[in-house]
């Protein structure tokens, strides 16, 4: 792969040792993928964040010395780190993940966990991202152009302010190859459910879909992180809606998808608790969730639900920051509805929410913490959830043999009456 003189001299140690291993990172991955040279990004997107999935391996990040170059934001970790008492997260656990988010900003990484960094800011050009519900929304939705990068990647990208050239980086690998016909109705959970089923079908050729109806934003995050689920494609296009549908020129199978194809995902089991946020609720899904839970509040004549009900949401979303490295949302959001001053509209809204006995946390999620471990059976509207709850272990804990969560998938609607009546 080509260097410039500049790229060199990091490539031979001259900048120091970590940018040095930074640069061995991305020219080996250059050099296997048959990149050119290296491009430059706008951001960065690292994953592997939660003490509970990486353990003691923070500690290489903290010997770690040098800066991004780069916006760079974290994925959700173990903890919401103001409230991670009330989430009954153990005093050791929260030391090490503190220490963990301490090593992450010491390298001038956002202390903003979640895994809609789409939400916060909307990069049109090249970017590095791991966490493959984002990687897929980013390319897909937004247009932006990352490889499904893992966590070493991504961060040796964000110190180097550079990716090498090749895969969805280059327009003609972003062509679909495969289109799905849907000839159904469907809505809410179901995308995550299709996006599960086209993973499965497609692995790495890139889709084109066709749908009956104009899908919401919440709809394209559930068929993005669905897809990231089961297959190992980067991205999708949808007739009509996404920036670059028109690149399909050489289709090679058409499917046809019908409902029963798609609604067949219930496991025999009693909820013992509600999970919505996966990934991360954005402001106009926290308010539809406030009006569904107002209105089932009135029908079932009792303030608050009755299990326990989590939703999980990106900090800054809720509330202005004072971190100066975290990053200002995109106020003119088509995706957010936003506008200046939204942050205290939405803080009143979580408030809201909580008062009907749901706790809304932030910078964590139902997979990588491990206080859910306790549940056994989860309802969500989360094609993602359905595949990972099954996998969730208590890693670091006594009871390393526990089987993870069963899953029940659900509209949004569907999880909040349950939330109140505890039936459908
Ligand atoms: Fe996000 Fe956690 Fe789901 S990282 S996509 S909420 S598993």
């Amino acid at each position: 792969m080509y260097l410039t003189k500049d790229e060199e001299r990091a490539y031979d140690g001259e900048y120091g040792w970590t940018l040095q291993k930074a640069m061995q990172i991305l020219v080996t991955i250059g050099d296997l993928n048959n990149a050119e040279r290296l491009i430059e990004i706008e951001s960065a997107h690292v994953s592997g964040a939660s003490y509970k999935t990486i353990g003691d391996a923070y500690e290489f990040i903290a010997r770690l010395d040098g800066r991004v170059a780069v916006r760079t934001t974290l994925n959700p970790i173990g903890m919401d780190t103001e409230r991670w008492r009330e989430m009954g997260i153990s005093e050791d656990f929260a030391r090490k993940q503190l220490s963990v988010l301490a090593a992450y900003k010491s390298l001038g990484i956002s202390a903003e966990c979640t895994c809609i960094p789409y939400e916060l800011s909307q990069p049109k050009g090249h970017i590095a991202w791991s966490e493959s519900s984002a990687v897929i929304f980013a390319n897909s939705v937004i247009g932006a152009r990352t490889n499904m990068e893992g966590a070493p990647s991504a961060l040796a990208a964000a110190l180097v302010g550079k990716t090498p050239l090749y895969g969805l980086h280059i327009s003609e690998n972003r062509a679909a190859t495969v289109k799905f016909r849907v000839n159904a109705e469907i809505s809410d959970a179901d995308f995550g459910a299709f996006g599960m089923l086209i993973g499965e079908i497609t692995r790495d050729r890139i889709p084109l879909i066709e749908l009956r109806s104009q899908p919401s934003v919440s709809e394209l995050k559930q068929l993005s992180a669905g897809i990231g689920a089961t297959g190992a494609v980067g991205m999708f296009h949808v007739k009509g809606i996404t920036p670059e549908a028109e690149l399909n020129k050489d289709i090679e199978e058409v499917i046809d998808i019908e409902s029963s194809d798609i609604m067949c995902y219930d496991a025999c089991c009693e909820p013992d608790v509600i999970a919505i946020g996966c990934p991360h609720c954005g402001i106009s899904e926290l308010k539809q969730l406030y009006e569904m839970l107002r209105r089932e509040q009135a029908h079932a004549h009792r303030d608050r639900v009755r299990c326990d009900f989590f939703v999980f949401t990106a900090r800054s979303l809720i509330r202005s920051s004072s971190d100066p490295a975290t990053p200002h949302r995109n106020t003119s959001s088509q995706m957010t509805g936003s506008n200046g001053g939204i942050n205290n509209e939405t803080e009143r809204i979580v408030e809201k929410i909580e008062r009907f006995g749901v706790k809304v946390f932030c910078d964590t999620c139902f997979v990588v913490s491990p206080a859910f471990e306790r549940f056994s059976c989860v309802m969500t509207n989360s094609g993602k959830l359905l595949r990972y709850a099954p996998l969730m272990r208590d890693r670091n804990g006594k009871d390393r043999n526990r089987k993870g969560a069963e899953v029940i998938l659900k509209s949004t609607e569907e999880c909040v009456r349950y939330a109140f009546h505890s039936h459908l």
